[in-house]
């Protein structure tokens, strides 16, 4: 994947206006979402849903790659970084910030969040009158993001970093053309190089990440660097080394989510959902069962994924009992017949993600859940090398194919669901750069898958 890359512009003069108006809190609407690339949901704007459609429009919601463009709650963490650009790039001053935290504690919203309305509000046409007003030379900024975890060898951050300012492809070169574009007395360009995932360069080659923490710390340096990482003893091994070459970072750690703020962003969560069906509607979720919620998620690791999943199962098991329900409806006027999340749905989920045994956890699962994780059965017993994530998911269509039973799930569903699998601690997935290599493993006993699924009929006969 390429890095993301643009350019906005910004004066000496202005910067503080621009950044105000950066931060300011927005007034636009709540229903706006973001990121065709990470999550392609149609935008649904009416008020015309069935209680169905309304399902669909809460899971979607509630799924894990349903980035928002605005994250709730963060704002020290987006103070500080306000005030760590209000006081570098924006001044064509440089430095560099080294962002931590635990996963799913809202790293890359927030910084994807804040370049986004960077590039917005610096852009092309606020540039030229800007520049109109004060009488002034333009001075560019140009935002740099890449993950690192697209990169094969830590020095192809090099590469990529140039091929970005327009430069050569050669290693050697690359780092050369790079110190001259960042550190350049007379360029017009100030440079914004957000690293996320820079915990992957430290595994392959840590000169690539002091080489790039050391440039903005030279003289006549164009260079604001954020580096994002989740590594946990990160901070420890890296820093002291930086320290010791005068080049250490402004930190930032993100602490995992508290009770309250999970309880915060999911309830924004809904009201999006309710903006979009019907104000005067009840929360699809009970306040009771999102409390339950955040409780346990804040009480493990304050993962926020986590937290997404567990709501979109308890919403997959409203749904299920209204689908079987009479007063199932596909008629919008019957909205209000539809059964909403409450305490005991999210108990069952919750109870089935921590504590329960592995058979109690499998027969919890949605049907599709417990076909994959029978196809993961069926993949160990054959004995074929280990498994990975592109295996699986091949084998797991094809037998659905075969068997002509079930359609298989679209490909989000699938990953969606491999994760909640993951979130109950039935497989476990090695990190990897790549997808579809990443090793599956099972965490669970053939016996228990066994004797979870022996009266389950649907399953048994898909398993044949
Ligand atoms: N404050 C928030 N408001 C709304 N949604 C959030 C917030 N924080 C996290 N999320 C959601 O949680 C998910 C994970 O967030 P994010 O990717 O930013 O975590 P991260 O800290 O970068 O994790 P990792 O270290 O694993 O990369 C995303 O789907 C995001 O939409
Ligand atoms: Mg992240």
């Amino acid at each position: 994947m390429p890095p993301k890359r643009s350019k906005v512009a910004a004066t000496d003069n202005n910067a503080n206006n621009t950044i105000n108006s950066i931060f300011k809190t927005s007034k636009r609407s709540l229903v706006a979402y973001s990121d065709s690339k990470l999550n392609s949901r149609p935008q649904i704007s009416n008020q015309n849903l069935t209680p169905i459609q309304i399902y669909q429009e809460a899971k979607s919601l509630f799924r894990r790659s349903s980035m928002l463009t605005q994250s709730t709650g963060r704002n020290t963490e987006r103070t500080i970084i306000h005030d760590f650009l209000s006081k570098h790039a924006l001044v064509d001053k440089p430095g560099s910030l080294y962002i931590s935290g635990n996963p799913g504690t809202g790293k890359t919203l927030l910084v994807s969040e804040i370049c986004e309305k960077l590039k917005r509000d610096c852009g092309e046409k606020g540039r030229k009158e800007a520049c109109k007003r004060r009488k002034m030379n333009k001075r560019e900024i140009e935002i740099i993001t890449m993950n690192c975890m697209t990169v094969g060898n830590a020095k192809d951050v090099y590469d990529k970093l140039a091929r970005e300012v327009g430069g050569c492809e050669n290693e050697e070169d690359a780092v050369k053309y790079l110190q001259k574009v960042f550190v350049n007395r007379d360029g017009n360009v100030t440079f914004i190089v957000v690293l996320d995932e820079i915990d992957t360069l430290l595994t392959k080659d840590q000169d690539v990440l002091y080489q790039l923490f050391e440039w903005p710390t030279l003289h006549n340096s164009r260079l604001t660097l954020i580096g994002i990482a989740n590594a946990l003893n990160l901070t420890d091994r890296f820093l002291p080394r930086l320290k010791a070459k005068g080049c250490l970072p402004q930190l930032l750690n993100f602490n995992p989510y508290t009770v309250t703020e999970i309880i915060a962003i999911l309830n924004h969560r809904l009201s999006i959902l309710q903006t979009t069906v019907q104000q005067s509607l009840q929360p699809l979720i009970d306040s009771r069962a999102i409390e339950l919620c955040a409780r346990k998620v804040a009480a493990s690791n304050g993962d926020l994924r986590k937290a997404l999943d567990v709501c979109r199962q308890a919403i997959e098991l409203a749904e299920k009992e209204y689908m079987k329900g009479e007063s199932r409806s596909e008629n919008r006027a019957d909205i209000e017949r539809i059964v909403r999340v409450n305490l005991e749905h999210m108990n069952k989920v919750t109870m089935a993600t921590s504590g329960s045994s592995n058979v109690m956890k499998i027969r919890q699962l949605t049907l599709h859940q417990q076909l994959l994780l029978c196809t993961l059965f069926i993949m160990s017993k054959q004995k074929k090398g280990y498994i990975t994530y592109g295996k699986f998911q091949d084998k797991y269509i094809s037998h659905c194919r075969n068997k002509d039973l079930y359609s298989p799930v679209t490909q989000t569903e699938f990953h969606d669901l491999t994760g909640m699998l993951e979130t109950v601690g039935l497989i476990g997935i090695t990190y990897g750069k790549v997808k579809r290599s990443r090793k599956i493993l099972l965490n669970v006993h053939e016996s228990e898958i066994l004797a979870a699924i022996k009266d389950n009929e649907k399953v048994m006969l898909w398993m044949e």
